[in-house]
């Protein structure tokens, strides 16, 4: 039987040209390189410039994905942008997105899931995918989670960044075990307070900053990051051993190193770049893949575990053969 699945053509990622590091940082705030570093593994992080939106940095990376691929604009008739700091309200990033590169008529729309939000942008386009009903997709995590900071909290705004990563997937016929294997997402609203940013549309007709409860995120997170690799792995037929690696959504050292030991698995199979793009949300997990596939380690027929867990609390878990 011939089984459809959604392939991964091309990568690509972008990051603002602004490196902010954490000396930069305690110049103006209450802080310290130790402190960030101890705590959270974060050396540095890339900040957009006046101007620079979300959608160009999703551009850009997208653009670099298409060129891997050997693809043009005209080929894409589906595109999900991961994100929880669109360039407006409305109409989506994904839109932008479309028109900056060129995109002719197709499926163009965000996922919000924060920081679990390309796990979840990955399993809506591998429905549409394996459905036929697209081709295929560009998948892009984009955040200016910069612009969501308040500056004067220390607690949070040393832990953030700004980014983009996308994949290109397409749906292929006789792809049994490459692509997307298996893919497991869950929320529950009750942590909803837990990590929240307090403004909105329909709230205070601001943007608001981002609050947070650490220790429970902590906490959650350990737990849900572990259970998506294992659940994603069982909808992959897959198990523990047959990953070449895992990718985390990179929140904090701690968080990626406590993960690995729950599930046992050894540091050098688990992909970390929180140190030098510290959290970008939803673009995390692509420009993990976009660092490991530039410096040789994530290679054609890995096995990988993309793992992600935000505010909501959402979770997610993809299992891939690249
Ligand atoms: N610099 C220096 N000191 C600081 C800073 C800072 N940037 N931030 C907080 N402190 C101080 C606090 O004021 C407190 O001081 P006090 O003891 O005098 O009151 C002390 O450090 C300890 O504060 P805690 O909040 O208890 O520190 P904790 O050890 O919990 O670490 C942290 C805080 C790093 C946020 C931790 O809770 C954490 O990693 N949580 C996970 C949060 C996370 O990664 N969120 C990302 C979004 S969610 C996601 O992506 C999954």
């Amino acid at each position: 039987m011939l089984s459809v699945r959604a392939v991964v053509r091309g990568w690509g990622a972008a990051v603002p040209a602004r490196v902010v590091t954490n000396a930069d940082l305690a110049a103006d705030m209450d802080t310290s390189d130790e402190w960030i570093r101890a705590r959270t593994g974060i050396r540095q992080r890339h900040i957009a410039g006046d101007g620079e939106y979300t959608s160009d940095l999703a551009a850009e990376a997208a653009g670099r994905a298409l060129e891997r691929a050997g693809l043009g604009p005209g080929d894409v008739d589906l595109i999900v942008v991961a994100t929880s700091t669109p360039d407006h309200t409305f109409p989506a990033t994904a839109t932008a997105v479309q028109r900056k590169l060129g995109c002719g008529i197709g499926v163009a729309f965000d996922v919000q899931a924060v920081c679990a939000g390309f796990p979840y942008a990955v399993t809506v386009a591998d429905q549409f995918l394996r459905l036929g009903q697209a081709s295929t997709a560009l998948v892009i995590g984009a955040e200016t989670f910069s612009r969501l900071m308040d500056w004067s909290d220390r607690g949070t705004a040393v832990l953030f960044g700004d980014g983009a990563g996308a994949l290109v997937l397409s749906a292929e016929a006789d792809a049994a075990d490459r692509g997307v294997l298996g893919c497991y997402l869950g929320a529950d609203g009750r942590y909803y307070d837990d990590l929240f940013v307090d403004g909105g549309p329909s709230t205070t007709s601001t943007t608001g900053y981002l609050r947070m409860n650490g220790q429970e995120v902590f906490r959650q997170a350990v737990a849900m990051l572990s259970m998506s690799v294992i659940e994603a792995l069982a909808r992959a037929g897959h198990d523990l051993a047959d990953l070449d690696w895992i990718v985390p959504h990179q929140a904090n050292r701690r968080i990626i190193d406590a993960v690995g030991k729950r599930l046992r698995v050894p540091t050098e199979k688990v992909i970390v770049t929180v140190d030098r793009h510290a959290n970008t949300s939803a673009a995390s997990i692509p420009l993990a893949l976009d660092l490991a596939a530039a410096d040789g380690r994530l290679r054609a027929g890995n096995l990988i575990a993309l793992t992600a867990m935000g505010g909501g609390f959402t979770w997610g878990g993809v299992v891939l053969r690249w």
